[in-house]
Formats: C-alpha cells, structure tokens, sequence
C-alpha cells in the first residue's frame, strides 16, 4: 500500500464515521509557543482549550509535521524523522475513550478488502497511563486485546502535551510486533525497535502550566471538555505496510535515498556509515523543501536558521558521501 493510499484510507475511514476532513494546515502556525507545527492537533489546540467552538464536533487530517528535537537521531534508528506526516482523528467534546480506542483497533485490524490496514490482532500491543484502569479495561474488554499485551508507564511515555502550556491528558500508544528478528521480547517497555508504536490515543482532559517538557509540569486543571486527539504516524504505517525496514525505505523516501546514492556514487546498502548519511539527505532534504514550501527562508535565527541547520547537514552528508 503505497503512502498516499495510507493517507485516503485513513480520512476515508474517519469520514464514514462522521468526522469532518480538514486539509493540513500550514507548518508555520500563530501561535508563540512554537517554532513549527508539530503534532496534528495543534491547528485545533484554540478548541480543546475552550477558546473557539469548532463548527463539527469531530475532525479526522494528516498534518505536516517537523519536529527537530532528535535531530540527531535521524537516520541511525528505524523511526526518527524530522519531517513527518501524522494522521488523526478528533473528538472535541464528543466521544471519548470508549469509541477512540475501538476505532483504532477497527482500522488497524480490519482486512485491506473492507477498509482497513489488515494487521493480524495478535501482533498489537497497547501500553496506557499507569493508573488509567479505564482504558486497560477497554482495550480488554471492548477491543478482546489480552492483559499480558496491555503494559502501565509513567508520565514521560503515557501522558501527552505539547511540552508547554496548553491542552495534556493521559494517553494510550499503540505498538505493532515487527518480530523476533528485530529485538527482544517483552512489549514496548522492554524494546521500542521490535514493538514500533504506530498511534497514539490521547485522552485530553487537562490543560498544563508551565514546567519541565515531558514530566514534572503542574497540572492547572480540567479542560472545559473532554477530548481526543490522535496521531498515527504516516511513515511507520507505511513502513510496515510496505514490508521495509524504516521509515526511509519507504516509497516516498527511497526516491530521495536513489537520487543521493546515484549522485555520489554510493551505493545504499553497502556501508553502515554511508547509509546513515544517505538517510540524513532523505529526512533532511524533505524537511528543508516542506519549510520552504510554507514560506521559511535560510537565515541566522528561529526558522530559518532551522532551515540553514538542514541544508548544511544536507550538502555536508553529501561532501563525505
Ligand atoms: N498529539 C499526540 C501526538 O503528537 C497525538 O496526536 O502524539
């Protein structure tokens, strides 16, 4: 299944169940917390904050996203990217953990003939929020996932926020079983290559303060409503989907991986080091062209420094290659 029927599956799926479809919006967002967009439901953050009403309770997209965080990363895993693609469904003030998660299950597992992506149901594992009993009960009892495939952890992997202020709640990632040939056993707890989360399930109920970006932020209190924000990555899916081993194998990105190999003369394949930097002209060369498509431009500071930062990774990956 190539990325862009990935991309319509999904869309479809949610908009045959009620979900309006809106376009992604652009990478360069209003909003002072935030260099990029970098996760889907930042276009909708005005209304899980109660600060705007959406004319539709639900919204299903794919956003572009960058995120530079692990920027160096890229390339030397299976799964880091600064440029991704994060299709999501939307609950605002809607439905809520009871439907999020068996719609999740529902298009993961349903056959590719009826809609789905057609993965085998005992290759999913979820993990949730240490002391989210609901959602491990759902997963068990709605969905039929068995406990010993349902795995508790703390704040830093289960509960989400933009890691500033703004709309958080506890979460619920979904991981798929690449295998015995990819790590060890144990779930996602024990080896996050073998078990690759695909989606994350957000139940966003508080709104945060200010504080550390991931753990130890003060909790301010109850959003106005109870929300879900979903993101299932593009790439990983596609990644699994085409049977690749990383997200730079994929059909979008091994046009990129070709073109840097033919240019330098370097094979991918052959050397460990090389691949690496043929993977950074993938990832990065993808960035640099998404944010010079939503207006950056290569300067000294904020975005176009990011930019710059890209590019010259981009010319010096190719210099040694
Ligand atoms: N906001 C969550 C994330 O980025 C789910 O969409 O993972």
């Amino acid at each position: 299944m190539d990325s862009a029927q990935i991309r319509q599956r999904f869309l479809d799926f949610f908009a045959s169940r009620g979900h309006t479809t809106i376009p992604s919006a652009s990478l360069i967002l209003d909003d002072p917390t935030l260099l990029f967009v970098n996760a889907g439901m930042v276009p909708f953050k005005p209304y899980f904050l109660g600060q705007q009403s959406p004319s539709f309770p639900r919204a299903t997209s794919v956003q572009k996203c960058v995120r530079t965080t692990d920027i160096e990363e890229v390339g030397k895993t299976t799964r880091h990217a600064s440029f991704f693609q994060m299709a999501g469904n939307f609950s605002f003030g809607d439905y809520f953990k009871e439907q999020a998660i068996p719609l999740a299950w529902e298009l993961l597992t349903a056959p590719v003939d009826q809609g789905g992506y057609g993965f085998s149901p005992d290759r999913i594992w979820a993990t949730v929020y240490h002391d989210d009993d609901e959602a491990a009960r759902i997963w068990h009892e709605v969905v039929g996932l068995p406990k010993e495939r349902i795995q508790r952890r703390g704040m830093a992997d289960n509960f989400w926020s933009m890691g500033v202020p703004g709309p958080c709640g506890p979460c619920s990632e979904i991981y798929y079983d690449r295998g015995p040939a990819y790590g060890r056993e144990g779930g996602p707890v024990a080896d996050e290559d073998r078990f690759l989360e695909v989606w994350n399930l957000v139940f966003m109920q508080f709104e945060r303060g200010e504080g550390p970006a991931k753990e130890g932020y003060e909790i301010l209190g109850d959003l106005p409503a109870r929300n879900i924000d979903t993101g299932m990555g593009l790439e990983r899916m596609a990644a699994l989907l085409q049977g690749v081993d990383n997200i730079y194998e994929i059909d979008t990105s091994q046009l990129v991986v070709d073109r840097a190999s033919a240019l330098s003369g370097q094979a991918y394949g052959a050397d460990p080091d090389d691949d690496v930097l043929l993977r950074v002209v993938a990832d990065h060369t993808r960035t640099a062209a998404m944010l010079v498509g939503d207006g950056v431009l290569p300067g000294n500071e904020g975005r176009g420094y990011v930019l710059r930062r890209m590019m010259r990774r981009v010319v010096r990956s190719m210099r040694l290659l």
